[in-house]
């Protein structure tokens, strides 16, 4: 036994000490047989790397280099320090990853035999290229095989079906060709498998129903044909099923239905045909189902109205007929995730649909796009849309639609051609005549009928109606007094951990491996309440991830903020607040995904050359934007929201630089029958002149620091004392013109008028007395309404003037 312990290590040193020689010697090709397995793997190692076309990157692939090294150990361990070698502590090699290392050439002189503690094979993102050797069969204790995104072509091996203990199976993007073996089948232990964008033709095998582990399968965009084997229905575990853009046919399978923890279902641009199976509806997790360029007819099931996580629902491009079931549209209450009340994007277009709009689809809460367009709607256009305020696009044209458009900023901003090819539409938008006013008398005289109706109905049973009046205010402040009791008792709940799966594509790992468990080098900002990181997701989309400090000493404060920016942040929708993805609410690790803002925070881009990028016209569109965002949070939301500490910090910039605004970790929702007082928040320089007397807080805090952010966009940086002048004598002759930011040119025609009104709004609104200062909705409409304020030359304005006049 000592014997055979010693020998190896004697042999191991001899063999090395020999094959330093031999390449010392550059006589590499006649390297005697290894005799361990250690040293085999070496050498397959370096003879697939001088089999290579490329390799920049692996200089550390190399005997050389370890010929400093005295003791034997380091020597045994060489291939360990190699790039992207792991080994066990036996010295094998366990993992071998060489993402993105820059390497060209073919897998076929890799002896993959060498390996067999194998475990982890990643060559991803390389520019390798040729078959998948037949003999990669051989691994057979491999976990993860992945060789996406490089440029192998030829058949897939059947031999891949050895490979049992495989979790994750990644080949997409590549072009591979031939068909999907049935033999995949074997692979009983897959986790993940993506083979997309390959050019595999032939159909998905049945036998894939055996992989009853999978949660994630991606075949889209290949040339799969032949229909979806009903046999996906076993996969019960599988969260996300990617089909598209293939050429499957026939109908889908009602089986689908059984995959409840479905979050993603992509079967769009197939030529499936048949109607969408009511089963679908069944899907309760589903968050975003894409079925458009099909085949499909018949009508949408009514059981949609289940799915209520979704939010994107996209079947345009079929042949679905019959009217929208205004069951789509249920679900009254935003508070609670309703039916269908997360969804965000719907479109519907290219399709038979008939019949009105539902006006239920004003329920929709979140949606920001609606696409209606290319069918056979008709009817007037409910006027329930005028109260989705987060609307960003719709597109209804090519309907037999007719009548008003509905007030909505979406409907009156929308271009011509998303209203074009209708009946009769009318309204203020663009392309459009004005209503007649024969339609709008109709309007009002059916009104006045409607309340002529009342009021006689109410003479008549004026007693009954009053009483039942009663009953029906007693049952709903009974109502909402338990609801608010539920909420906060959920809210107040130590351990709340909770993730909410914006589009079933962000989970919590991907967050904590985006930032590397929170590594500082992500870090792009640090608050009061926390840093921010930057987090690029698997799925390559960024988003902001929003760490607060971890609490201290059971500090109930943090928790107390993160509670209310979760709060404040799930109730509100708007195109000018940053929207919220997700979160996590635990005593170790309490965050917030958020969309990711390009451009930064206003305060940095005013502060830089960025300034000039800002010009007078989009800084007119940041300060109208804020305000109409404020105006729906004190007016729009009940009970109302007060930001607290809207100041330039707070305050962020998209790529095309419109506004959102941020940081809701001191906005405080006012309760029509709470008393409001509370600890000093907000930014310095931005605090209303009364809280330093009174704590209480109200919509008018905020309207005070909108008046001194909007002229900190006007002149580019913090209005500083220029406040207080305004309210002595000396401050009379200030000039417009002077206070403006002049790194950049003044502003003339449109423009100017446009500035003039923005200082007009912000000198109201910095007024000392609260109550003088006008609302956030007066200041939105103000801004909107293209006033002109006065007719005096730009080049003389004094603020006195535009502080007299009234807004
Ligand atoms: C790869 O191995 C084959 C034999 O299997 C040999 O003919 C070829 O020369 C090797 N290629 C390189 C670049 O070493
Ligand atoms: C030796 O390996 C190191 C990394 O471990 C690498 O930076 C260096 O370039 C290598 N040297 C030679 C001569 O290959
Ligand atoms: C090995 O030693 C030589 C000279 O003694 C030196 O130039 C080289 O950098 C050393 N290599 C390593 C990896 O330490
Ligand atoms: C080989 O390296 C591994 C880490 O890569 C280490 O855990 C192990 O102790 C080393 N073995 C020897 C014999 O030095
Ligand atoms: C791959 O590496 C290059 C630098 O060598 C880098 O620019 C690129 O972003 C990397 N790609 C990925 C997908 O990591
Ligand atoms: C895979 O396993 C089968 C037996 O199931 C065997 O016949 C075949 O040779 C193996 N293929 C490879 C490449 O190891
Ligand atoms: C391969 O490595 C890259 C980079 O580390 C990683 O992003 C990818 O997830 C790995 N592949 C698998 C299948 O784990
Ligand atoms: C895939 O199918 C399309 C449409 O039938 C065809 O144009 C294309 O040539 C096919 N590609 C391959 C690689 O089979
Ligand atoms: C699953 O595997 C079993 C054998 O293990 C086989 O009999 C059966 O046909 C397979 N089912 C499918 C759907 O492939
Ligand atoms: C799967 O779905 C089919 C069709 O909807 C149904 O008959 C069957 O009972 C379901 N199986 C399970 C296990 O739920
Ligand atoms: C709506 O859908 C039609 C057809 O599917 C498309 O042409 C149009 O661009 C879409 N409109 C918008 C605003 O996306
Ligand atoms: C508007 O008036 C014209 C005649 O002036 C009439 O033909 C048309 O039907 C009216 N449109 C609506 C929507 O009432």
């Amino acid at each position: 036994m000592a014997e055979r312990k010693k020998s190896p290590l004697s042999l191991l040193v001899l063999s090395f000490a020999l094959l330093q020689l031999l390449l010392f010697l550059n006589v590499r090709a006649v390297a005697p047989a290894p005799v361990t397995r250690e040293a085999a793997e070496a050498q397959a190692l370096l003879a697939w790397k001088a089999s290579l076309e490329s390799h920049s990157l692996l200089n550390s692939w190399s005997l050389h280099n370890n010929s400093n090294a005295t003791s034997t150990e380091s020597k045994r361990n060489s291939t360990c320090n190699w790039l992207g070698i792991t080994c066990n502590v036996a010295g094998r090699v366990t993992r071998i990853n060489l993402f993105n290392a820059s390497l060209r050439g073919k897998l076929d002189n890799l002896s993959f035999s060498s390996f067999s503690k194998l475990t982890i094979l990643n060559l991803s993102s390389n520019a390798l290229y040729g078959t998948i050797p037949a003999h990669i069969g051989t691994l057979t204790q491999l976990n993860i095989l992945d060789l996406s995104v490089n440029k192998f072509f030829g058949h897939l091996p059947l031999s891949l079906g050895n490979l049992t203990k495989l979790t994750s199976l990644y080949i997409y993007e590549n072009s591979i060709s031939g068909t999907i073996p049935q033999e995949i089948g074997y692979l009983k232990n897959l986790v993940d498998l993506r083979i997309s964008f390959n050019l595999l033709t032939g159909t998905v095998p049945p036998t894939l129903g055996n992989l009853t582990k999978l949660t994630t399968l991606f075949i889209h965009t290949n040339n799969i044909s032949g229909s979806i084997p009903q046999e996906i229905g076993y996969l019960k575990n599988l969260i996300k099923l990617e089909l598209s853009s293939n050429l499957l046919t026939g109908t889908i399978p009602p089986t689908l239905g059984n995959l409840t923890k479905l979050t993603t279902l992509y079967i769009h641009e197939n030529n499936i045909y048949g109607s969408i199976p009511q089963e679908i509806g069944y899907l309760k997790n589903l968050v975003d189902l894409e079925l458009p360029t099909n085949l499909l007819t018949g009508m949408i099931p009514a059981e949609f109205r289940k799915l209520s996580q979704l939010g994107v629902l996209h079947l345009s491009s079929n042949r679905l007929a019959g009217k929208i079931p205004k069951e789509m549209g249920s679900g009254s209450i935003p508070l609670q995730i309703g039916a269908l009340a997360t969804l965000r994007n719907l479109d519907l277009s290219q399709n038979s649909l008939s019949k009105e709009i539902p006006s239920q689809l004003g329920n929709l809460k979140m949606l920001e796009n609606l696409n209606l367009s290319h069918n056979m709607l008709s009817g007037l256009i409910p006027p329930s849309f005028e109260e989705i305020s987060s609307l960003i696009s719709i597109d209804i044209s090519y309907n037999s639609l007719e009548g008003n458009i509905p007030k909505n900023k979406a409907f009156q901003e929308a271009p011509f051609e998303a209203l074009s090819h209708n009946r009769g539409l009318c309204g203020n938008a663009s392309g459009l005549q004005p209503c007649n006013s024969t339609s709008i008398d109709k309007g009002h005289l059916s009104k006045v009928h409607k309340v002529v109706a009342i009021i006689i109905a109410l003479s008549i049973s004026g007693t009954i109606f009053i009483l039942l009046a009663c009953i029906v205010i007693f049952f709903f402040m009974k109502r909402r007094t338990k609801h608010t009791t539920i909420e906060l008792q959920e809210m107040n709940k130590g351990d709340l951990f909770s993730i909410w799966n914006y589009d079933g594509r962000i989970v919590y790992d991907d967050i904590i491996q985006a930032t590397k468990n929170f590594d500082s080098k992500y870090c792009i900002g640090v608050g009061g309440y926390g840093s921010v990181y930057r987090a690029e997701l698997s799925t390559g989309q960024v988003v902001a991830v929003k760490r607060l400090h971890p609490l201290e000493g059971g500090s109930a404060h943090d928790k107390k903020s993160f509670n209310n920016e979760i709060k404040a942040l799930t109730e509100i929708r708007h195109r000018n607040i940053v929207k919220l993805y997700g979160f996590c609410s635990h005593e170790q690790c309490m965050f917030f995904i958020f969309e990711y803002m390009d451009k930064g925070k206003l305060a940095g881009i005013l502060s830089c050359e960025g300034a000039l990028e800002l010009d007078w016209i989009k800084r007119f569109n940041v300060v109208k934007g804020i305000a109409g965002a404020l105006s729906y949070m004190h007016h729009d939301c009940s009970p109302p929201i007060v930001h607290r500490d809207i100041s330039s910090n707070n305050i962020l910039l998209d790529s095309e630089l419109d506004a959102r605004i941020s940081d809701f970790g001191t906005s405080r929702l006012i309760k029509p029958d709470s008393s409001n007082w509370s600890s000093l928040a907000g930014t310095y320089g931005y605090i209303a002149p009364e809280l330093a007397y009174t704590m209480e807080v109200t919509e008018q805090c905020d309207v005070y620091s909108f008046g001194v952010l909007a002229f900190k966009v006007l002149m580019g940086k913090h209005p500083g004392d220029l406040i207080h002048t305004l309210h002595f004598p000396t401050g009379e002759n200030i000039l417009l013109k002077d206070v403006l930011d002049q790194r950049l040119s003044p502003p003339s025609g449109q423009t100017a008028n446009e500035v003039i009104s923005v200082a007009v709004v912000a000198l109201a609104c910095i007024r000392a007395n609260p109550q003088s200062r006008p609302n956030m909705r007066n200041v939105s409409q103000k801004l909107s309404s293209q006033r002109l304020y006065t007719s005096e030359p730009f080049q003389t304005i004094t603020l006195c003037q535009l502080n007299d006049l009234d807004i």
